[in-house]
């Protein structure tokens, strides 16, 4: 999707459609008898651009635009405006609108769009309470996020999709051009993510997603050194090879560096990626309802990749690692047995209770590594257990944090990014869950606090370095549509990775 800054009149924009934010400013409705109206709406369209205001009079006048979220009122020649189309797009409640809503709105405004065939349009940016800027990226970020549609593989696929986004806005063309810029980065790359979270595992096998690596890295300057059975032994790395040795297809480790010139050699931030390609969950086999949707058990991989594009192409000036680790999780004759033990990389013993419980198998040696090649502070993306579900649904992910200051710096990148995670938290006590009998830990804590249990057995292996872990279980996948994304792969937790890391780098550790 191309994407233009228009600094001119609204009126005087020439495109298929032009769309308007519509909030509603009532005060909200306290139960006040002497004035029942108190909780109509109060429609306001959010321009002051008197012809569009005109355009728009008898259509709000009439009653029918209430400036509910994602209500839509669609308007053809509207008079005195360039536009062929009016869209009011309602924005819900004037008092709490802000960047994260608008991101939605523009995600809305692409799906309404491109399902009507339109292929271009242009957005009006609010000027409520954020700054031009702000409106801008957000803009820009919430369309790519609406023009994804993962129905890849429909002979009659409709392929519709918006191929240029025009915002228009007021401010400075320097600061706003660079905003757009940035966000088309960003928006990209969230959908290079999807991508390859929506692949199924017979067309993302570990050589497959490890080929992608590559090829984004030639393209945007990244070193990537992918490594095979071979290495991941030497490496001595044998919790990762534990998951790896049941299944035929070869697993991958992919190192991607980004080294700027002239950055301190400290900080180094590590990002570590669980790519199972495809989870059964080995011996300790899954139930085969809904385990196609196992496939996006290296949502937390790719995410990492694609963060790693955003990054090189946004250049901060800060060292970045990162680590995918992809292989299957499969049963065979080959596959590890509950009871097995296993020694990690690290030197830490594991009892292995339940084959399924992989995820945080792999992030073990993951973490580790990272530690080895320098990185001083990690952060691990996951979709590890099926307990942060429980807990947080789909709304929220679940991160967890050993270091305050860094879930700080992490809690700023998110409102940034406008993604929601929930901090859950990593009491000394739950540790006697995952103690063993025979080895140092066993892999499975059972099921009560399970997601705070499987981010505790990683934190024995990121140990004293400053770490954030991010299960993205319930997150990575869109169960059901929404106005401004598809269902599928949704590209969580690549905004504000990429947000911290610019965050940080500015910060100078
Ligand atoms: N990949 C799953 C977790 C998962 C569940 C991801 C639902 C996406 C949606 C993970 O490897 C897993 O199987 N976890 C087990 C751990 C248990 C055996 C301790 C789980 O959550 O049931
Ligand atoms: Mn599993
Ligand atoms: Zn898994």
């Amino acid at each position: 999707m191309k994407t233009n800054l228009s600094l001119s009149n609204p009126a005087e924009v020439e495109t298929e459609c032009l769309v308007v934010i519509v909030l509603d400013r009532a005060e909200k409705n306290r139960g006040d008898k002497e004035r029942p109206d108190k909780d109509k709406p109060q429609v306001s369209i959010e321009t002051a651009d008197a012809a569009v205001k005109d355009a728009a009079a008898d259509v709000i006048a009439g009653g029918e635009v209430t400036g509910k979220a994602f209500e839509t009122t669609l308007l053809h020649r509207p008079a005195k405006l360039k536009a062929k189309r009016l869209l009011l797009l309602g924005g819900g409640k004037a008092k709490t609108f802000s960047a994260f809503d608008l991101r939605r709105l523009a995600g809305a405004a692409v799906r309404t769009l491109k399902a009507k065939g339109l292929r271009s349009f242009a957005f009006l940016a609010p000027e409520v309470g954020l700054k031009a800027e702000d409106a801008v990226r957000a803009i820009v970020e919430g369309a790519f996020v609406g023009n994804f549609d993962p129905d890849y593989y429909k002979s009659d696929r409709k392929d519709q999709k918006i191929d240029a986004l025009t915002v228009v806005a007021r401010g400075d063309q320097a600061k706003l051009q660079q905003a757009v810029d940035e966000a088309r980065i960003v928006g990209e790359s969230q959908n290079f993510t999807r991508d390859l979270v929506n692949e199924p595992s017979n067309r993302m096998t570990p050589t497959i997603l490890a080929d992608r690596a590559k090829k984004m890295a030639a393209e945007v300057g990244l070193k990537c050194e992918v490594y095979g059975a071979d290495k991941i032994k030497e490496l001595k790395m044998g919790a990762f090879w534990s998951v790896a040795q049941g299944s035929d297809e070869p697993p991958t480790l992919i190192v991607l560096r980004y080294e700027p010139a002239g950055a301190p050699e400290k900080p180094v931030l590590g990002l570590v990626g669980k790519g199972i390609t495809f989870d059964t969950g080995g011996i300790s086999i899954k139930p085969s309802d809904g385990m196609e949707k196992m496939k996006y058990d290296m949502a937390g991989g790719a995410t990492m990749i694609g963060a790693m594009r955003a990054i090189a192409l946004l250049k901060p000036n800060l060292k970045i690692t990162a680590i995918i680790l992809a292989t299957e999780n499969m049963p065979s004759g080959k596959a590890q047995k509950p009871g097995d033990v296993q020694i990690a990389m690290s030197g830490k013993s594991i009892e292995i209770i339940n084959t399924d419980a992989e995820g945080r198998l792999v992030l073990a040696d993951g973490l580790f590594y990272a530690r080895q090649l320098g990185c001083t502070h990690l952060i691990d993306a996951a979709t590890l257990t099926g307990a942060v579900v429980v807990a947080l649904g789909s709304i929220n992910a679940g991160i967890f944090a050993n270091d305050d200051a860094m879930y700080d710096r992490f809690s700023h990148a998110l409102d940034k990014a406008g993604e929601k995670m929930w901090r859950m938290p990593l009491d000394d006590e739950y540790k006697e869950i995952i103690r063993s009998n025979i080895a140092d830990i066993v892999n499975s804590g059972g099921r009560w606090g399970g997601a705070i249990t499987a981010a505790m057995f990683l934190k024995e292996f990121a140990e004293e370095t400053p770490w954030l872990h991010l299960d993205i279980a319930g997150t990575a996948w869109t169960e059901e549509q929404k106005p401004w994304i598809a269902k599928g792969p949704s590209g969580i937790a690549l905004r504000s990775l990429v947000e911290f890391a610019r965050d940080f780098a500015d910060s100078k550790g």
